[in-house]
């Protein structure tokens, strides 16, 4: 299904992985979850494929709101065997984000925390951290100071909005992060030397 329009297109199966019928059954079910929500998805399939790439993963993202992005890691999850943390200060559309996780059918591997992101640690080591919850630069540089000795080596951080918002934009080239200008646009910022292979070039 192409996100964007909405259409479906035919793929030769010969090109696809032998969990063929599962991975197109997963993808339809998490277009149908996003699509039309909000702006940001063209960024769902793509943690999708990152968090994909740690088997046994543990994902975590700040600012859960209705949990849009919240499928794409808990579907990830599902399928590697992992989990994930998502935390939000507010409980406000906690109903939404846990009506779209049940929708992705990956309710038991997401793990919601209502808490100030900038005063409370994840409860393990991550491989991949998605900030999305105060977008001033303050609160970005906070978020990133707090979280980032929690990130295992090898893993990535997400985050969202460095076009729009002018602190996270700066914050993005005081750390170094790679910024994919697309739309809201999404910085990365990966902890090295062991990237997974894949992870790089796919968001390059
Ligand atoms: C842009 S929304 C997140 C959108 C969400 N990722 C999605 O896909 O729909 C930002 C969220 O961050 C939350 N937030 C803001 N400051 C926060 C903080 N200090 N700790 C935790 N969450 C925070 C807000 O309550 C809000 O729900």
């Amino acid at each position: 299904v192409n996100i964007t329009t909405g259409k479906r297109i035919a793929i030769a199966n010969t090109l696809l992985p032998s969990r063929t019928a599962y991975a197109r059954f997963s993808l339809e079910n998490l277009c149908d979850v996003i699509w039309g929500k909000q702006a940001t998805d063209w960024m769902i399939p793509m943690f999708w494929g990152i968090c994909r790439k740690y088997h046994g993963g543990v994902f975590a993202e700040i600012g859960t709101r209705g949990g849009i992005t919240t499928t794409a890691l808990g579907m990830a999850a599902r399928d590697v065997g992992g989990r994930v943390y998502t935390m939000d200060i507010s409980a406000e559309f906690a109903d939404d984000a846990v009506s779209n996780v049940q929708m992705a059918d990956c309710a038991p591997y997401v793990t919601f925390i209502t808490a100030d992101s900038s005063a409370t640690d994840f409860p393990e080591p991550l491989d991949v951290l998605f900030i999305d919850g105060d977008h001033t630069y303050e609160g970005v540089k906070a978020d990133f100071l707090r979280h980032e000795p929690n990130v295992k080596k090898g893993g990535v951080i997400l985050f969202h909005d460095p076009c729009v918002y002018d602190g996270i934009q700066y914050f993005m080239k005081e750390i170094g992060a790679y910024v994919i200008p697309i739309e809201a646009g999404l910085g990365i910022y990966t902890k090295g030397p062991h990237i997974p292979a894949g992870v790089l070039r796919r968001v390059a």
